[in-house]
């Protein structure tokens, strides 16, 4: 296809990586947001979130791209309508889908010929429900197509331009051809399905990464108990074709604002549709526990928490975005707290002053282990890598890092003087503290 017009509703991740990708593609697109604060910031030439390569993509494709509050500008000679709304969970844990209703009810009762394009996550049986009410109001021109998105935040605008795949569900082969040819200049390999089939692929895709980490992790802690490390053993699994190494990294579980919510709707979706998804059940129960068996390693080198400081380090569900959608560091946090230890928290970019409460969010790494009787990695930041120097060791109350992510080569760990843990890696009974200070302890930790 030619250059096409295209509106995106929604200028959250998806939606601006979306539309600032399909301008760098030649066509003419413009987002629309109903927050007037991301639109103020988008038009002074700003960003409203942190994401690799997207600032300079919108600035190269300023002539194709608009932002706008107003439905009916963004939607005015539109031929493609990209549904890029959150569908959070609902307190059941299914989704909700008031934000894209709230869209697909703006759309003008048109007879023109357009297309809606659906790649917010949304439960299989959703599109039919969507064509049912656009048929219900006359709009039988306006065309639905399911086209999931496959973005991790960090790497949003690669994935996007060079995807491992495109999968196009729709009910009408016109409709698919046309959102095919928008991606012209992509070179990857298009999956074409019917939309129950597309939306059921971005879930089962999402379920099975956290299937996989879920996994992995469950073999680290038994590697823990019989001493192999988890890191050699998910190479020697991964390089199996069969199997892959990505997604094999243990830590301290999976976050963000998609693996969590995903799982959650795929296990509710079978049990609404009368099947019991059982292994979804492990993969959920699994990583809640992961995310709190930090407190049982610094228990096991510390005893009581109670009145110790702790450094969480890292607060971003993952390196490179300062997402803290069911960031692990919020789970480890408020259950340090309830242990009754100080926590510090710092984080390059993440601002967890108002997501972490009781906590004193630092603005330097110095400022977070200064005092602290552990070191806890929490996400795998590039400037955590020099953790273990001479610096930090005198700046630490008690020399012990806690690597949640595997950041960092134990031996030298050990050899610059601290006690360390890792995920999954071997430890040995004479890997604790070197000495316990025990003048320096605060009189609560002391008493205990
Ligand atoms: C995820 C998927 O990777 C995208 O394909 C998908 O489009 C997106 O969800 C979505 O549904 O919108 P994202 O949540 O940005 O993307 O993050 P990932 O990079 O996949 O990581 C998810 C979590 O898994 C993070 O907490 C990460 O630290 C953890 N993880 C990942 C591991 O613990 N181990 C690994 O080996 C990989």
């Amino acid at each position: 296809m030619s250059e096409a017009r295209i509106a995106v509703f929604g200028a959250g991740y998806a939606g601006l990586v979306t539309g600032a990708c399909f301008a760098e593609l030649g066509h003419t697109v413009a987002v629309r947001d109903i927050v007037p604060a991301k639109i103020s910031v988008l038009n002074a030439g700003d960003m409203p979130i942190f994401e690799p390569g997207l600032e300079e993509l919108i600035e190269r494709n300023r002539e194709r791209l608009r932002f706008t509050l107003d439905a009916a500008e963004a939607l005015e000679g539109a031929q493609f309508v990209f549904i890029c709304v959150d569908t959070p969970p609902t307190y059941a844990g299914d989704a909700d889908l008031s934000r894209v209703w709230t869209v697909i009810e703006e759309l003008p009762a048109t007879s023109d010929r357009m297309i809606l394009v659906m790649k917010s996550t949304v439960p299989v049986g959703t599109g039919e429900t969507v064509r049912a009410n656009l048929d219900a109001r006359g709009m039988d021109a306006t065309g639905y197509v399911s086209n999931p998105e496959f973005l991790a935040e960090g790497t949003a605008v690669r994935d996007f331009l060079e995807p491992d795949r495109i999968v196009v569900g729709a009910f009408d082969e016109s409709d698919a051809e046309a959102v095919e040819q928008l991606h012209a200049g992509v070179d990857a390999p298009i999956v074409r399905t019917d939309v129950a089939s597309a939306e059921m692929v971005k879930l089962a895709s999402n379920a099975f990464l956290g299937t996989r980490i879920s996994f992995i992790n469950e073999i680290a802690n038994v590697c823990e108990l019989v001493g192999a490390d988890v890191n050699d053993v998910a190479r020697g699994m991964g390089l199996d074709s069969r199997i892959g190494t990505r997604y094999l990294k243990p830590g301290i579980g999976f976050g963000g604002s998609c693996f969590p919510k995903d799982i959650s709707f795929l296990k509710l979706l079978a049990g609404n549709s009368g099947y019991h998804f059982q292994l979804l059940n492990s993969v959920i129960e699994v990583n809640e526990l992961q995310k709190r068996r930090v407190i049982g390693k610094l228990q096991k080198h510390l005893g009581s928490l109670r009145g110790s400081c702790i450094a969480l380090l890292g607060l971003a569900f993952k390196a490179h975005t300062d997402d803290l959608r069911e960031a692990p560091s919020i789970v480890l946090a408020s259950r340090l707290l309830a242990e009754g230890a100080d926590v510090r928290a710092w984080d390059p970019v993440a601002d967890a002053s108002q997501v972490l409460k009781g906590v004193s969010v630092v603005s330097s790494i110095d400022e977070a282990v200064a005092g602290a009787d552990a070191a806890v990695i929490v996400t795998e930041w590039d400037e955590l890598r020099m953790l273990a120097s001479p610096e930090t060791l005198a700046a630490m109350r008690r020399p012990l890092i806690i690597d949640g992510r595997n950041l960092l080569d134990p031996d030298e760990v050990r050899a610059a003087g601290f006690a360390y843990e890792g995920i999954g890696r071997p430890t040995s009974p004479l890997d604790m503290l070197p000495e316990t200070p025990e003048r320096d302890l605060p009189a609560t930790a002391r008493d205990e």
